[in-house]
């Protein structure tokens, strides 16, 4: 995107901080119509991306954020953004657009909100359904709520990146609540695949029956097919990985608690991912809920 003031035109630019499985391929879509530049915490990860061309690594969160129009963070949980966009403070721009990707959860979402509100920042609380191909074919589905001024900018990085964006409201936090409910519905997909092949596999039966069983009928699903696809083959390569499924499914469970609702499905979710993690399994994909001894 390029913007005229006077007689000089330029490309806006947006950094993206955190270049892992979703980050990578954000920064990567992005650069069709900005100028991009990258921070990730392991500086190697993010070098990859400098190789593929049209995107400049920064070494530090406040290198990438000087002169950005737009800052984007795609990082692990709320405790990593904020450390992120503090080391960004002195360089971020008094009304540049952050749109906030990463999964964080209600409490620490009002924490970045107030960090995005003292530094003069216009917060759009944004994240993403899809996993790591729909982010690298440019589909992600985009939850966002915030300001209805500024949602042209939050808009350009939104199309370039998802194929949708269903925009639930002005007020930051309602987009991550509602991410909660959908990660919930993840989970009990995932665990459900992974628990009933196993149980096969457990009572004597070849799992893939259940696959058979299961194929064209009211059951079958894309996501339910990719699960067991890889369940059976015993491809693990990370989509989600367990890690970060513990620390997403920890999330719904303290909202819920914290909002009185009883989440049976997710706590037990829960525990099953953690026991995963405690087994050596946390780089994995979710579809390792199935390695779950
Ligand atoms: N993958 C999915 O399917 C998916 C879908 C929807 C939403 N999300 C959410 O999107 C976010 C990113 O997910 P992902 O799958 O891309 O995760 P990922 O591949 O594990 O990447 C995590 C990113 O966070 C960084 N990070 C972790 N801890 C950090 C810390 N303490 N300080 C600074 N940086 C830190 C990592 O840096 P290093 O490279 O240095 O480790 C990396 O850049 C998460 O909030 C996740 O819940 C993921």
């Amino acid at each position: 995107m390029t913007e005229t003031t006077g007689t000089q035109t330029r490309t806006r630019k947006v950094a993206v901080l955190g270049t892992g499985i979703i980050g990578a391929p954000v920064a990567r879509n992005l650069r069709k119509n900005f100028a991009v530049s990258v921070w990730n915490r392991t500086h190697a990860k993010a070098e990859a991306l400098a190789a593929s061309g049209g995107i400049e690594v920064a070494d530090t969160p406040a290198a990438a954020v000087a002169g950005a129009d737009v800052i984007v963070t795609v990082l692990k949980d709320g405790p990593a953004v904020l450390e992120a966009v503090e080391a960004a403070a002195p360089a971020l721009a008094k009304g540049a657009v952050w749109v906030q990707l990463s999964t964080v959860g209600v409490e620490a979402i009002g924490e970045l909100a107030g960090f995005a509100e003292r530094h003069g920042l216009v917060f759009y609380d944004a994240p993403v359904q899809g996993t790591r191909q729909p982010a690298e074919n440019g589909q992600l589905v985009i939850i966002a709520s915030g300001p209805t001024d500024r949602r042209e900018d939050a808009r350009q990085v939104f199309d370039a990146i998802g194929s949708r964006t269903v925009w639930i409201g002005e007020e930051s936090g309602a987009a991550s609540r509602l991410k909660l409910a959908l990660n919930s519905l993840v989970f009990a997909l995932t665990h459900g695949t992974a628990e009933s092949l196993a149980i096969a596999r457990g009572l004597g039966i070849d799992p893939a029956l259940v696959v058979d069983v299961v194929t064209g009928g009211p059951l079958d699903s894309k996501y339910f097919q990719l699960k067991a696809a890889a369940i059976l083959a015993g491809d693990y390569s990370t989509s989600f990985s367990v890690s970060n499924s513990v620390k997403d499914a920890r999330l719904v469970v303290d909202a819920a608690e914290e909002a009185g609702v009883k989440v049976d499905g997710t706590a037990a979710g829960l525990r099953r991912f953690q026991r995963a993690l405690d087994e050596g399994h946390g780089d994995k994909d979710m579809a390792a809920s199935y390695l779950a001894g």
